[in-house]
């Protein structure tokens, strides 16, 4: 019988919201602790750049009006900084907002979407949303198995979207370009190939930018919620061909991103200095949590990225033991890597306390 509550498709009934890394003040009036490490949602541990302090600040006395809905200064500094036409680009309140206005701009409740085991959890979230079939292709060594993918997209004539995230999170595994411009190449012209790129500024030799020159059927979505630092911000951007931007642009809000964070991203952005002073500090803290793992006998996935995705048995006593102790990262269970943890690469002080607290609990001291 219908109810107010019949949602508008059944697989809506089988969402889980969103698992979000806690927050460090819901941790503190949780568990009484006052001294918490947030090693839980990738964000930049050195913050932002400081050009973002004035640019916002130079904002503050206009807050009771709009922003420019089509974010015309931060298209252009977006265009110059990626050589594309700014009719390429299409702004979203953080680059989650993109994957859904994408979802619902292609993919109707007959449609297919094709994406990895492992890969983010929202691009099967989106399915359901849409009522879409989605299709789920086993992973191989923890990535992408383009060639299986390739494959589902054959076996699945009606595939209307194929989400790929390089890096990925949470595995950190990332796919060589030749490989992927070859996966690309093999697609029909019908389907649309998102690739997710929210960690590429870690791995800028895999930039596949180009792909957009050869291809139209490809759309790049980038955020400036990781190495930019501004998660709470809520800024994001998609690259495609300009009749994909067209279509995404009549889809998304007319206000869908803030006067504040349109001006903090276009001076985030003019700073890549900032984004190599946060790459060398991830390599650098990323080989020593490599080598703390292995000092402590833990198996890890080479990651690409700003986390690492680290084994170990109980994890979700572990976890619990750590939220205990003040250091929040991310337990695995959702994706069905129970024995799995993912932890956001940090500043020294944060990592050692983390290695310190997992090391006295692993040897119940
Ligand atoms: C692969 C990937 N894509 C997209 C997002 C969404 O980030 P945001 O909406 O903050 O841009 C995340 C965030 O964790 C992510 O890991």
């Amino acid at each position: 019988m219908l109810s107010p509550l019949t949602p508008a498709y059944d697989s809506i009934l089988e969402l889980a919201p969103y698992q979000t890394g806690k927050p460090v003040e819901e941790l503190k009036r949780e568990y009484g602790v006052s001294d918490v490490v947030k090693l839980a949602s990738n964000e930049n541990p050195l913050g932002c750049s400081p050009h973002v302090t004035l640019a916002i600040t130079e904002q503050l006395g206009q807050l009771a009006r709009y922003p420019d809905g089509n974010g015309y200064y931060l298209k252009q500094a977006l265009a110059d900084f990626n050589n594309i036409s700014a009719k390429c680009i299409t702004l979203g309140n953080g680059s989650d907002d993109l994957l859904d206005i994408l979802a619902r701009s292609f993919v109707g409740s007959d449609d297919v979407i094709v994406y990895s085991q492992y890969a983010f959890i929202v691009y099967s979230m989106l399915a359901k949303m849409q009522g879409a079939t989605d299709i789920e292709v086993p992973t191989q060594r923890f990535g992408h198995d383009l060639a299986a993918m390739r494959q589902a997209v054959e076996d699945n004539p009606k595939t209307k979207m194929v989400f790929i995230a390089n890096p990925n999170n949470p595995t950190g595994t990332m796919l060589e370009h030749k490989a992927l411009r070859e996966f690309v190449a093999s697609m029909p012209a019908s389907v649309l190939v998102v690739l997710d790129e929210a960690y590429i500024e870690y791995s800028p030799e895999s930039n596949n930018r180009a792909l957009l020159d050869e291809f139209d059927n490809v759309v790049i979505v980038r955020t400036f919620s990781k190495a930019y630092g501004l998660a709470g911000l809520r800024v994001g951007y998609a690259l495609s061909s300009p009749a994909v931007a067209d279509l995404l642009n009549r889809i998304r809000q007319p206000f869908n991103v803030s006067r504040i964070a349109l001006a903090a991203a276009e001076a985030a952005l003019t700073d890549q200095d900032f984004i190599e002073k946060t790459r060398v500090s991830n390599l650098e803290q990323m080989r020593w949590l490599e080598k703390q793992f292995d000092a402590l006998g833990l198996a890890f996935i080479k990651s690409h990225a700003n986390f690492i995705m680290v084994e170990i048995e109980d994890a979700v006593a572990i976890n619990q033991a750590l939220l205990e102790q003040g250091v929040i990262v991310r337990p695995l269970a959702g994706y069905g890597l129970s024995d799995w943890l993912r932890v956001t690469v940090g500043v020294a002080e944060d990592n050692l306390r983390l290695i310190d607290t997992l090391h006295s609990i692993l040897n119940d001291d």
